[in-house]
């Protein structure tokens, strides 16, 4: 190698090195700078929630601007505890693991609850990240408890957990009575969980056949998805496709395209099944393909469009307006930096880093005492009902946190 050669390479090192470090150094200050919010905003909540007392879980804002709580039973009390498990692991700061433990054990009435599908939601999300960060033994039996009960919901005749006990849609007077969301989707990472602590493949059998009836009945062409199936109690039959939070029955409602997303993200992980990844990703190719320019997409990616009505009942048959839902992309970033060291695809991983910076910005982030003290504004949580237009929600907040360890935790 002749001189000038090894100093010119010598130069290109010195200058990738310095590149690298700014760079790191650039993710660190981000980091950092939106868990000193995050902890600040947290601690004016857990201020104005007073301790746990099982129905006093944090999920909107009210109209006079304070926080809008809801009892345990709801679908959302798992989130609060988890976003304060995410602050332990982001801070290493004992004093939020002592607050999660305490949001989280509040919650161990609902291991035996059966009344609908949202156990993993409830007690994955608390229970589960106390687990991974602070395990105490009996932890280990709630969670197995919680998906014995979660189970109960699992019929073999249709082959999936059913979600709700009743839905009647929109635009029409039936009632079916084994309606499945594809939200669903999400509440099986508590059942792999299980078959793997307990050698019982029972909760994973459970979770790989309402995997695939979902993605044999849930999924459109384009790979946008329905939100509710309905099928026959006795038999694996659909009856029905609608939609409960979405604009119209054959639209594509955003949280629920971010939840399939997550969903078999996760699903993949815990099986190894290459057409869960496949499918996957093509609904996140659909979710990424309908985003504006800030990423953050509208609540329903079908608002107004021809061929798309609401049912009469809906409230969006009114409310046309094309609000953005922060809740969706926070989902949609979380799960896109696992889908993207998954799929080994780094264009996921960009657009998870960019998502999270649109959600952090001033845009989407809201100002410290402000906001009823959740960290972002602007998610939509079920518009048809004509409720949580244009609102924080608990679950945003939740999967932000989570993005956020999860960009952290990037080639660590
Ligand atoms: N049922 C969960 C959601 O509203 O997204």
């Amino acid at each position: 190698m002749n001189v000038n050669f090894k100093l010119f390479l010598l130069a290109f090192i010195s200058i990738v090195t310095v590149a690298c470090n700014t760079k790191q150094k650039e993710k660190e200050n981000f980091i950092n700078e939106i868990v000193e919010f995050a902890t600040a905003q947290t601690e004016l909540m857990l201020t104005a929630l007073g301790e746990p007392t099982g129905n006093n879980y944090p999920r909107r804002i009210r109209e006079d601007g304070t926080v809008g709580t809801t009892g345990m039973y709801d679908w959302t009390p798992g989130f609060f505890p988890g976003s304060l498990w995410y602050l332990y692991e982001l801070t290493g700061d004992d004093k939020w693991r002592e607050e999660a433990t305490k949001w989280t054990e509040t919650l161990e009435p609902l291991k035996t609850f059966t009344s609908h599908h949202d156990l993993g939601f409830m007690m994955y999300c608390s229970y589960g990240n106390a687990i991974r960060l602070a395990p105490k033994p009996e932890y280990k039996d709630i969670l197995i408890q919680s998906a014995g009960s979660l189970s109960t919901r699992f019929d073999e005749r249709v082959g999936a957990i059913k979600s709700w006990n009743r839905f009647r849609p929109w635009g029409d007077t039936t009632v079916y009575h084994f309606p499945v969301i594809i939200d669903n989707m999400m509440n099986l990472e508590m059942l792999f969980y299980a078959s793997r602590v307990t050698g019982n493949p029972q909760y994973y059998d459970i979770s790989v056949k309402h995997s695939d009836a979902t993605l044999k009945n849930q999924f459109r062409e384009d790979f946008g998805t329905w939100h509710v199936v309905c099928y026959d109690p006795e038999s694996p039959t659909v009856l029905g496709k609608f939609t409960s939070q979405g604009y119209s029955d054959n639209s594509t409602w955003a949280r629920g395209q971010a939840w399939a997303i997550y969903g078999y993200t996760m699903t993949y992980r815990e099986t190894g099944d290459k057409r869960y990844l496949d499918v996957a990703t093509k609904a996140a190719d659909f979710f990424l393909k309908h985003l504006p320019e800030d990423l953050i997409p509208v609540w329903d990616f079908n608002v107004g469009m021809e061929g798309f009505t609401p049912g009469e009942r809906s409230n969006a048959v009114v409310f046309k307006e094309k609000l953005r839902d922060a809740s969706a992309a926070a989902i949609v970033c979380s799960a896109l930096f696992e889908l993207g060291q998954l799929a080994n695809n780094q264009s996921y991983i960009d657009t998870a880093i960019e998502m999270l910076r649109s959600l952090a910005s001033p845009a989407y982030r809201a100002e410290l005492g402000t906001n009823a003290n959740f960290l972002l504004m602007h998610s939509v949580g079920a518009l048809p009902q004509g409720y949580e237009i244009d609102t924080p929600l608990v679950y945003a907040d939740y999967y932000f946190l989570e993005a956020l360890v999860r960009y952290r935790n990037l080639n660590k």
